[in-house]
């Protein structure tokens, strides 16, 4: 079947695909329907089933003669360090992790934050927990201990697990105090720690609350498969909004594990025992879905490689890790290549290798320009697929279907809709745009399995972030339009959500520690084009009336601050002061307006502008920063 006959399919009768589809996932009661739309519009999938996510990504392959094989490779630059496990070995490893779990008190329901860098450790920990029922959190070890805290506080975790450590090139990123400062801070405080001491840099443990990795693991019973429901939580994955308070999403189990192994061969076209390798963190949603559960459910190998794609030690590491341990798929973000790119704008290094085993390049978390696509295509020689999703669904809506039918690949576009959704492009009054027309993205309700059902002990917030504007609609937050072809463009964010490379930031939660300097009076925070990591934060400050102090002194403070407060992920390094921020007349600030002049692009000056002056004045302040001299 080509993919029009597949879409089609799943068009005429989504009830039976997703049946069929979950056949594919090993369940301890298979569920008797697929969509459960009782609570409509809020959905859920395979309800009544029972399931276990961590017998499927594991033991069932051990079961079905893959014991051997390797699961996981661990590739580390950065320390040096390489190993192998098998599907057996990794069982094994995360039963006796989990029985650790178990032995301290955590069980089916409740939430354990894990907070540690790319180690096979960090997957033991997540599948461990998904063995017992845990519902696993994990936070990405570039935030600052205030943006682990406010997770603490809204997933109210039993337990934490952490490293150390992480490392990231010529630093030490000492992730103990991050911790207990988080800890500090948070309200809610969890009953103990499990710390993976990393020889790099061990840390010193409070007593009676943390628990060494492996003291906690001495004389312990491996735990067995504990049997969820389908729409049992199988993580909470905190992603940015447009306030500075994260969303919790909510990922299920059933339709997780049976949409992830869905993608696994119609999407990136891999066969079981085949090596498959996201580049990404297990911080980010990518990393949950395709370095640990996607391709373990379906038997692949899945490389976890703790280092940059330059640097570690040079822009051939790449190609040595596809070479060395054979990839046949692989999946990075767009701003990864533009960095090897600007190192090796030849593509020498990969002469130094043979890669002849990889067969597809698959780029996604932000826009993929063209030139990026043309350079990646020249020097690999394999097709390169733009795809299309955000950590709200999980895994690709919208790409060219390899594994059903290479489609022709159009530049700029992440191509067609994928069974499950019908996306639509709508105006601001909700009526459909014609094809080739400029609007909102929307998905018809209801989302796939697999897809968020609601945010953590946020249910307004989910209905009032996604399902309010377009009634029968889920609201990507994602401008762009659909052409003659059906094949979609991404254009723009609707909201103040911005992609630094390749990581999603809110403007507003940084406009939040911006407003918290005592001589800040008022702020604002864009995304500016940057060449490397597609955008940057640059903050606007207005400070208080009388505060006479010299203002690179007071942009270097805000820098720090927001670096303490959010992390070294948000990248801000870029602020001015200037007298007065554009608004409308009714004091909405005109970000997109700052944004265009920035950038150089055109802009009509808006309607309701209080004083189009103040435009020029904000020219002049970027200009020294290299903004705006177009
Ligand atoms: N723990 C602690 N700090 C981290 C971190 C982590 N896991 N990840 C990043 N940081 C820090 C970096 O050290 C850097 O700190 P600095 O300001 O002291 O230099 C800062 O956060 C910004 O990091 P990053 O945006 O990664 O920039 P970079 O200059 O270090 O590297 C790239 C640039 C392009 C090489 C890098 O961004 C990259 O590999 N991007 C790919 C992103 C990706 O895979 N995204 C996944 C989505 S699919
Ligand atoms: P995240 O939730 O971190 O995966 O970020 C999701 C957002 O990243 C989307 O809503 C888009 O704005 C952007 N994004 C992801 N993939 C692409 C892509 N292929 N092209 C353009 N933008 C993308």
């Amino acid at each position: 079947m080509g993919y029009d006959e597949v879409y089609g399919a799943w068009k005429a009768d989504p009830e039976a695909f997703w049946m069929e589809a979950a056949k594919a996932i090993d369940w301890v009661e298979m569920p008797s329907r697929a969509l459960n739309d009782s609570k409509a519009p809020l959905y859920e999938w395979f309800t009544d089933g029972k399931v276990n996510a961590c017998y499927n990504a594991l033991d069932r392959h051990v079961e079905n003669g893959q014991a051997e094989q390797v699961a996981v490779i661990y590739d580390s630059p950065i320390t040096g360090t390489k190993a192998k496990f098998t599907y057996a070995e990794m069982r094994d490893k995360v039963a006796l992790f989990a029985g650790a779990l178990a032995a301290k008190g955590v069980a089916k329901g409740d939430r354990v934050i894990i907070y540690m860098p790319m180690v096979p450790e960090a997957l033991v920990a997540m599948l461990a927990c998904a063995r017992i029922g845990a519902v696993h959190s994990v936070v990405f070890g570039g935030f600052a201990a205030n943006e682990l805290a406010v997770r603490i506080d809204d997933a109210t975790p039993k337990a934490i697990i952490a490293a150390s450590c992480g490392l990231e090139p010529g630093r030490v990123v000492d992730y103990k105090p991050l911790l207990d400062g988080a800890i500090e801070l948070a309200k809610h405080k969890p009953e103990f720690c499990v710390i993976f001491q990393r020889q790099e840099k061990p840390a010193a443990l409070i007593a009676g609350r943390d628990v060494d990795w492996n003291a906690a693991q001495e004389g312990v019973s491996p735990a067995e498969c504990v049997p969820v429901e389908g729409s049992h939580p199988a993580y909470i994955l905190y992603t940015s909004g447009t306030t500075g308070a994260p969303k919790g999403v909510v990922r299920p189990t059933g339709g997780h594990l049976v949409a992830l192994n869905w993608t696994m061969k119609n999407v990136y076209n891999v066969d079981p025992g085949d090596v498959f390798w996201a580049a990404s963190d297990v911080g980010w949603v990518v990393g949950h879905s395709y370095i640990c559960y996607g391709p373990l459910i379906h038997g692949n190998t899945t490389i976890v490689f703790e280092g940059k794609p330059v640097g570690t030690p040079d822009a051939g590491t790449f190609w040595r890790v596809i070479s060395e341990h054979n990839v046949r798929s692989f999946f990075t973000a767009p701003t990864a290549f533009r960095a090897i790119k600007r190192d090796d704008p030849k593509g020498e290094l990969i002469k130094d290798y043979d890669i002849s085993c990889l067969n597809i390049l698959y780029l996604a978390g932000e826009r993929a320009d063209p030139d990026t696509i043309h350079w990646a295509q020249r020097t690999l020689g394999v097709p390169v697929i733009d795809h299309w999703w955000q950590t709200e669904i999980g895994y690709p809506a919208v790409c060219n279907p390899v594994g059903i039918e290479l489609l022709p690949v159009k530049v700029g576009s992440p191509s067609v809709a994928l069974p499950g959704f019908d996306i639509r492009v709508l105006d601001e009054g909700g009526k459909e745009m014609k094809r080739g027309e400029l609007g909102a993205i929307v998905i018809k309700l209801p989302l796939p399995p697999g897809t968020l059902p609601t945010l953590w002990n946020a249910e307004a917030r989910f209905r009032k972030s996604y399902l309010t504007t377009f009634p029968g609609y889920y609201e990507t937050g994602d401008a762009g339009m659909i052409d003659e072809d059906g094949y979609l463009y991404i254009m723009a964010r609707t909201d103040d959500v911005i992609n630094v490379a390749g990581h999603r930031l809110s403007t507003g939660a940084m406009e939040e520690v911006l407003a918290s300097h005592e001589d800040v009076a008022e702020c604002a925070v864009i995304g500016v084009s940057d060449e490397l990591k597609g955008q940057l934060p640059l903050g606007f400050l207005c400070l208080n009336k009388g505060c006479n102090r010299p203002h690179d002194e007071i942009v270097r403070e805000v820098v720090k601050l927001v670096r303490e407060k959010i992390g070294p992920v948000a990248a801000f390094k870029l602020a001015v002061v200037v007298d007065r921020l554009p608004k409308t007349r009714s004091g909405k600030i005109l970000r997109a307006t700052m944004v265009k002049i920035a950038d150089n692009q055109d802009y009509k000056m808006p309607a309701t502008i209080d004083d189009p002056a103040i435009l020029d004045e904000i020219r002049l302040a970027l200009q020294p920063l290299g903004y705006a001299k177009g």
